[in-house]
């Protein structure tokens, strides 16, 4: 591994400035292009302006771009990114924020040189300690659960306690604040905000209320 260029510290400062407006991003996949604006806009609504849309559905770009439209106030990243090619049709469809589930070199190396700063998902403190290395300081913890859960991360801050985490993967609104109370958790992320029933059902009410009380719960 040669590490030519560092992450400008500029990309850390950008991302707390979006970590900061919500301890909870709702990780949002959308089936239906037509159910993005109301969607977004419930969970806004509701008091969680920062939102991430999944590139798992073929409309998700397409969503992205009639959310930055229709909801300027918000804070949207594209997540899921697996691959250099899919962050620059994050960076195209102008997305504030890019996430991955797992950190490759290639990812590293790219967001490096990106103006649109990632949250690259690190499970382990050997991945921590390669993003590290780039400049990286931010970072999602995916899996969050499953590897190890809040007890995990509260031991990655005793060698690195510079690195802040979103946690994702399993958090629930009974779990979150048990991530939340470290030093080392900036906001949790999870899709138990966007039930695919609800969203099925149009239930916009219903995922504003979900919203609503997550933000009244966790709040800065
Ligand atoms: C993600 O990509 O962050 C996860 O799909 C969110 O995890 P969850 O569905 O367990 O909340």
């Amino acid at each position: 591994m040669t590490i030519d260029k560092q992450l400008p510290s500029t990309r850390t400062a950008e991302l707390d400035s979006i970590c900061l407006k919500a301890e909870v991003i709702p990780v949002l996949t959308i089936d239906r292009l037509e159910d993005a604006v109301p969607l977004g806009r419930a969970l806004v609504e509701g008091g969680l302006p920062v939102l991430e849309v999944t590139l798992r559905t073929d409309c998700a770009l397409e969503a992205v771009k009639r959310m930055r439209e229709a909801l300027p106030s918000a804070s949207i990243g594209v997540g899921t990114v697996l691959t250099p090619a899919q962050y620059r049709q994050a960076e195209q469809v102008e997305a504030d924020f890019v996430v991955t589930p797992g950190a490759t070199e290639a990812l590293y190396r790219y967001g490096v040189e990106s103006p649109v700063p990632m949250l690259p998902g690190v499970s382990t403190i050997s991945e921590l300690m390669t993003g590290w290395q780039y400049g990286y300081r931010r970072f999602k913890f995916f899996p969050a659960e499953s590897s190890g859960g809040a007890k995990a991360l509260k031991a990655f801050g005793a060698p690195i306690p510079g690195a802040h985490f979103c946690p994702t993967g399993g958090i629930t609104v009974d779990n979150a604040a048990d991530y939340l109370n470290l030093p080392n958790v900036m906001c949790v992320g999870g899709s138990w905000l966007t039930p695919k029933a609800l969203i099925d059902a149009e239930d916009w009410d219903g995922i504003r209320e979900l919203a609503r009380q997550a933000a009244e719960r966790f709040h800065h």
